[in-house]
């Protein structure tokens, strides 16, 4: 199963919003695609499911019950939660419980693990020691698991705007990342500590499992904006960041934010005129290359 990430520690960068516009493209595609949500923010998961939000605490975000009917194989009966556990599924239990089960969303060929704000936090916390020992491998772990490498094609996972211990799982689990990146009030610093990041992970990989970077993705480019321009042509200079710099590019578009409202038809790929839906498929031409040709 192949495992794509974008990743940045920065915040509002477009991880949610390529992670949406990938997963979409793989499912059209027909590619079988597990979403998996590890940022506590949960957008990846709203985007699909009703997710409940805590009444007194805001902050707190789960997911609604599942119906215990396994998406790929609906014929089997639906199972019964342990007592105690309150009937949901989500991305914590990987890491307390090795596993978990998907929910079938409105596109076919997308099934998703939602996040936990709360129990995805606790995860976030964990000591530096069991980061190594334990947090590390468990999704990498999990996707070994037969019943996600024979069920999906691709995982696509979203990551919150952190390196923690989440984002270090997901990398590890990674066969091929994208680091997207605004194209203001940008420090190239942020950017070669995310390169620094991945070079790390991949010291320790043998040569045949290296995480592949796609490469760093300017977007919410806006066209008329000399600092815009400025800062690609820059980036695009920089000794060390250059080479990883995407010629494919995302403009500040509209549709890009109403593709996250939750069940948006796909509609980036159904107006073929619209530069919008264009250029999100030339991204998506070019991630599907590196991944699947
Ligand atoms: N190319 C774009 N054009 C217009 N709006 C965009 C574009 N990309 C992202 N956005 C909007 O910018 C906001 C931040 O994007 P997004 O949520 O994808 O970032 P993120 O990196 O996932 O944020 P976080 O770090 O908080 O998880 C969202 O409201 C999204 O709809
Ligand atoms: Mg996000």
């Amino acid at each position: 199963m192949k495992v794509f990430c974008p990743m940045n520690n920065k915040g509002g960068t477009g991880k949610t919003t390529v992670s949406m516009i990938v997963a979409h493209d793989f499912a059209l595609r027909g590619k079988r695609v597990l979403a998996l949500d590890l940022d506590p923010q949960c957008n990846f998961s709203r985007r699909f499911l009703e997710m409940e939000i805590d009444p007194i605490d805001n902050n707190i975000i789960r997911p609604p019950k599942h119906s215990g009917i396994d998406p790929n194989d609906p014929t089997e009966e639906a199972f019964e939660p342990d007592e105690g556990e309150d009937g949901t599924e989500h991305s914590a239990n990987i890491f307390i419980h090795g596993g978990t089960l998907p929910y079938p969303t409105s596109h076919k060929n997308i099934h998703v693990i939602p996040g936990h704000s709360e129990l995805l936090l606790s995860v976030e916390r964990v000591t530096e020691q069991k980061l190594h020992s334990v947090v590390l491998h468990q999704v990498k772990d999990c996707f070994k698991d037969p019943y996600f490498s024979e069920n999906y094609d691709v995982a696509v996972i979203d990551t919150g705007p952190s390196k923690g211990p989440l984002t270090s799982a997901a990398l590890e689990a990674a066969t091929d990342i994208i680091i997207p990146t605004k194209m203001e009030e940008m420090s190239v610093e942020g950017l070669i500590g995310m390169l620094a990041f991945w070079e790390k992970t991949n010291i320790l990989r043998p040569a045949n499992k290296k995480v592949n970077l796609i490469g760093v993705l300017a977007n919410m480019v806006k066209g008329t904006s000399g600092m815009h321009k400025h800062y690609f042509k820059s980036l695009s200079e920089e000794p060390n960041l250059g080479q990883y710099m995407l010629t494919q590019i995302l403009h500040d578009w509209q549709g890009y934010a109403e593709g996250l409202i939750k069940d948006a038809k796909p509609m980036l790929f159904n107006r073929r005129k619209d530069k919008c839906a264009t250029e999100a498929k030339e991204l998506c031409d070019h991630i599907y290359s590196q991944m699947f040709t």
